[in-house]
């Protein structure tokens, strides 16, 4: 039995105040449901305005990026202990981090061994292009993501990875995807994939989400699917009714 997972990725929204404001709304309602495991992802400046807020709420914090090393030169960036001492978690690989910065398969495996080795646990998400869907390299693509993402992990250490599959034309489109379309990517070829770097008894233990304009109308379309094991919201996680009802609808 794998415990559902649901995370909302704040993305650049939310000013540190503007944070505070949400969190209040989300607190009470969130504390309330039980056997999900939930977790907001704001922006790097408003990680210290909330963190005392989710105290002992069961709510829990992350990071929508960091880099891998200890220290050092890299203006701009935020190293893993730096976020180890205010989140529990960090997405790591996002598409809109590949897309407009950068990051290629090899620097998410090295932001996932930095993740591990602090003790957080790491959000790894994946997923294909529109054009890449449209000529029916899904499968392909995300095989490789996986395989190169997540290389050289011991098997020990891998069930706490979790995992998102984010078809890149699904996000903030507002044009999801199917509940069956993901189901298959899911059981079919992350699944699989996982099984064969960590083998069958840890990738069975493993969270994969589905992300991409999931909203509380069509959440549980997602996880009555027996592979979909939470999700990772983007836009709706910025409204509280909308984000407490995917929560809801998560509970199995
Ligand atoms: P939307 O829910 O806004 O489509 O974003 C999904 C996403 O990218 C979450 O990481």
């Amino acid at each position: 039995m794998r415990t559902p997972f649901v995370a909302g990725n704040w993305k650049m929204n939310k000013t540190a105040a503007e944070a505070r404001e949400l969190v209040s709304q989300l607190l009470g309602p969130l504390t309330d449901v039980a056997g999900v495991e939930k977790v907001l992802c704001p922006p790097f400046t408003s990680l210290f305005a909330v963190t005392s807020m989710l105290e002992g709420s069961g709510i829990g914090l992350g990071a929508q990026n960091m880099h891998w090393e200890e220290k050092g030169a890299f203006t701009g960036e935020v190293s893993p202990g730096m976020v180890k001492e205010l989140c529990g978690y960090v997405i790591i690989g996002h598409s809109e981090r590949r897309t407009y910065f950068g990051e290629t398969d090899a620097t998410v495996n090295k932001k996932l061994h930095a993740a591990l080795k602090h003790d957080l646990t790491p959000i790894v998400c994946v997923g294909e292009t529109l054009e890449e869907y449209e000529s029916g390299r899904t499968s392909e693509v995300v095989l490789r993501q996986i395989t190169l993402g997540l290389a050289d992990v011991a098997p020990a250490n891998a069930a706490r990875i979790v995992v998102a599959y984010e078809p890149v034309w699904a996000i903030g489109t507002g044009k999801a995807s199917s509940g069956e379309n993901a189901n298959f990517v899911h059981g079919q070829v992350i699944r699989p994939a996982l099984s064969r770097l960590f083998g069958e008894e840890t990738a069975q233990a493993m969270r994969i989400l589905y992300g991409g304009s999931v909203t509380a109308a069509n959440a549980s379309e997602f996880f009555q699917q027996p592979e979909i094991d939470g999700a990772l919201v983007g836009g709706a996680s910025l409204k509280a009714g909308e984000f407490v009802a995917i929560v809801r609808a998560a509970v199995k």
